[in-house]
């Protein structure tokens, strides 16, 4: 039997506004087995982001519930999602969302000096990551002297570094170009086949489409279908 990595049940969330309560996302369920690479799609405002920030634990449902690897995110405390975030989920976004003043080695490394960690086995696992998308080359350099496609190769790694069983990726080539977008998705591709990473994107972008195994059409923040793709 296949295990579940997130579990979501009858799951609607709202958010305050002048006029009353927006509802953002409206009795969702769906479930998420280990290794799948699957995303949510829809046009903006649709709910995706809204989703994945829930799924990562950086939010909370206002209805329903949500199970993320045996933890109950609409009853977890702060310091458990913290816990559950640095130990076992990787987020990659739009904007790459790295640290400017730290190099790429560095950028790779913080995730890691947040765990309790012999500095010999970081090293390793820091240089594995790079590695793995191909910057070997640049563990010196600062994100301003790296291309977009680098900068989210960078993410990708710090995502990546504590091997997490769980990659969060909100529209990750919304930024780039066609070459560096399917380079990146080729490097998840390989990363989800090898280390059986669970990978849930939001996107709106047809070439990520082309890649996803399975398809969430999300629709004024309700599923409207929710399909295997044949991938690659
Ligand atoms: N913090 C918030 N307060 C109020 N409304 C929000 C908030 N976050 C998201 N929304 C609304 O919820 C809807 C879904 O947003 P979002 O999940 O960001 O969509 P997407 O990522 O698909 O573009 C949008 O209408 C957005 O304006
Ligand atoms: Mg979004």
């Amino acid at each position: 039997m296949k295990e579940i990595v997130a579990n979501i049940t009858n799951m609607s969330k709202s958010f305050p506004t002048g006029e009353g309560d927006f509802w953002a996302l409206k009795n969702i369920n769906l479930s998420f087995e280990r290794g799948e690479f699957s995303g949510f799609v829809g046009p903006s405002g649709s709910g995706k982001t809204t989703l994945l920030n829930i799924l990562g634990s950086l939010d909370t449902p206002s209805k329903g519930e949500v199970e993320v690897l045996g933890n109950q995110i609409h009853k977890i405390n702060q310091l458990q999602a913290a816990r559950l975030r640095s130990r076992h989920i990787g987020f990659i976004f739009q904007t790459y969302n790295l640290l400017p003043v730290y190099n790429v080695y560095e950028n790779v490394e913080f995730p890691l000096l947040l765990m309790k960690m012999d500095a010999n086995k970081r090293d390793k696992m820091v240089k594995e990551a790079i590695e793995w998308v191909g910057l070997s080359d640049k563990v010196k350099s600062r994100p301003n002297q790296l291309s977009g496609g680098q900068c989210q190769r960078v993410a990708i790694a710090r995502a990546m570094v504590k091997k997490p069983d769980l990659v969060l990726a909100d529209e990750p080539t919304a930024n780039l170009d066609t070459e560096n977008s399917l380079n990146i998705l080729d490097t998840m591709f390989k990363l989800n086949r090898e280390l059986s990473t669970t990978f849930i994107f939001s996107t709106h972008d047809p070439k990520v489409i082309d890649y996803l195994k399975r398809v969430i059409r999300l629709r004024d923040g309700e599923v409207a279908s929710d399909d295997p793709a044949p991938g690659i």
